[in-house]
């Protein structure tokens, strides 16, 4: 197998590097001056950054949603694309970024409606993306600002899809603790989880790499070392979470997620369970169905620190707890003749399909069931 990886972000981490953007943009030429700012709140225009902006038209817009769908991705194309952005800049979490990157593909397209746009979407049809953004991650996180892809949700059709193109990697990602510092102990958690999902996924990915797994190694020890600290409200752990985060995304850039990220999108679509905490919960009846066929499980359970997966279980429990999510599919709403259903929907291609275990529909059911309720006894048992 040859190890192969590639990511040509240039990534800037650093308390304070979010005022280096004009400089950023600079370096991408001197004719790129219209630049389109989508933030994930208003304040955000409020950073002191906003007053060196002097030598750029700049566009600002707020984009609040979480999971962006067809309709609003085309809702923010047509409020944009007059200005013609020739630099799109994103500060927000993993749903701005995947705006961005998808608005990059769209402009010099003419798209007339939602329809359009879903096709397009669905069919793969965007080719190179006509302008380059920069990620500015405020939640640590999905480690969109280093990949190339963008999820977009389509619950009318009950799909979750992918816009993916190699050439829409983010010129530069700034990567400042700074932003994520007041971010609620919920999002924060979540947010934590999903990237050490990123790293251990990517370390069992079929497609694994050597880069890959040394990166999510050490992801997955950032994250889990300062997990304590987060959770007790130390301003320091979010520098460590911001690391974390990067290097799990510079990890699964390569190697894409799997059954973690396969399974949780129905439950994200449909009864809004924050993407974060539904791949965490997943996690580690997962790792139990993996771990006898990966290569390597002993330096991941020692990132990890954990000894097996039950007490991975119990540790994810208590952080969704300790943070104020609940922490079974019961509690979330999900009625459990909904499961047979869900687990059909949790076979997404590109992911499912790139898990080390064969996954069937009766695994995930499996899986599901596992996790219905806390402290299943069929967890124990069966997975
Ligand atoms: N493209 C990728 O590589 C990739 C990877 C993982 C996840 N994703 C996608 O990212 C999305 C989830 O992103 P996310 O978990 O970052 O959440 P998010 O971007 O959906 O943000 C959650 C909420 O928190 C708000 N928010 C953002 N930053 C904040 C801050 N600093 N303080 C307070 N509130 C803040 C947002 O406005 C939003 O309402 C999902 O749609 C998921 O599919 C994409
Ligand atoms: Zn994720």
């Amino acid at each position: 197998m040859i190890n192969s990886y590639y990511n040509p972000v240039k990534t800037m981490e650093s308390a304070g590097v979010f005022l280096q953007l004009p400089e950023v943009i600079k370096s991408m030429g001197s004719e790129k001056t219209r630049v389109l700012v989508i933030a994930w709140c208003e304040d955000v225009f409020a950073h002191e950054v906003f007053q060196k902006m002097g030598d750029y038209s700049v566009e600002k817009l707020v984009f609040t949603e979480s999971n962006p769908t067809v309709e609003q991705l085309f809702q923010v194309y047509l409020e944009t694309k007059e200005f013609s952005p020739e630099v799109v800049v994103a500060v927000g979490g993993g749903s701005i970024m995947d705006v961005a990157k998808s608005l990059c593909c769209m402009y010099e397209k003419e798209i007339a409606d939602e329809d359009e746009l879903r096709i397009l979407i669905q069919e793969k049809k965007f080719g190179p993306p006509a302008v380059r953004w920069i990620g500015v991650p405020t939640t640590a996180g999905t480690g969109s600002e280093v990949t190339c892809w963008a999820t977009i949700w389509d619950p009318k059709k009950d799909a979750k899809r992918s816009l993916e193109n190699h050439d829409n990697y983010a010129y530069a990602a700034l990567v400042d603790s700074d932003l994520t510092k007041n971010i609620p102990l919920k999002l924060a958690v979540s947010s934590a989880l999903d990237a050490a999902a990123h790293a251990v996924e990517s370390y069992w990915a079929k497609g694994t790499n050597l880069v890959s797994r040394a990166m999510a190694l050490q992801a997955v020890s950032t994250i889990m070392e300062n997990m304590g600290e987060l959770l007790s409200g130390k301003a320091e752990a979010h520098e460590a979470m911001a690391q974390g985060s990067m290097l799990a995304g510079m990890a699964f850039s390569n190697t894409k997620t799997t059954a973690c990220h396969s399974i949780s999108y129905p439950l994200t679509m449909h009864y809004g369970i924050p993407h974060g905490v539904a791949v965490s919960m997943l996690l580690a009846p997962v790792l139990k169905m993996n771990a006898p066929v990966v290569d390597g499980m002993e330096e991941l359970f020692h990132a990890l620190h954990i000894k097996d997966a039950e007490t991975l279980r119990k540790y994810i429990g208590y952080c969704l707890k300790q943070s104020g999510h609940p922490n079974s599919l019961k509690e979330w709403g999900v009625k459990r003749e909904e499961l047979s259903h869900l687990a059909e929907l949790g076979m997404t291609k590109g992911r499912a399909d790139n898990n080390p275990v064969e996954l069937t529909q009766e695994k995930v059911l499996g899986i599901l069931e596992s996790i219905y309720e806390e402290a299943n006894e069929a967890y124990r048992s069966a997975i």
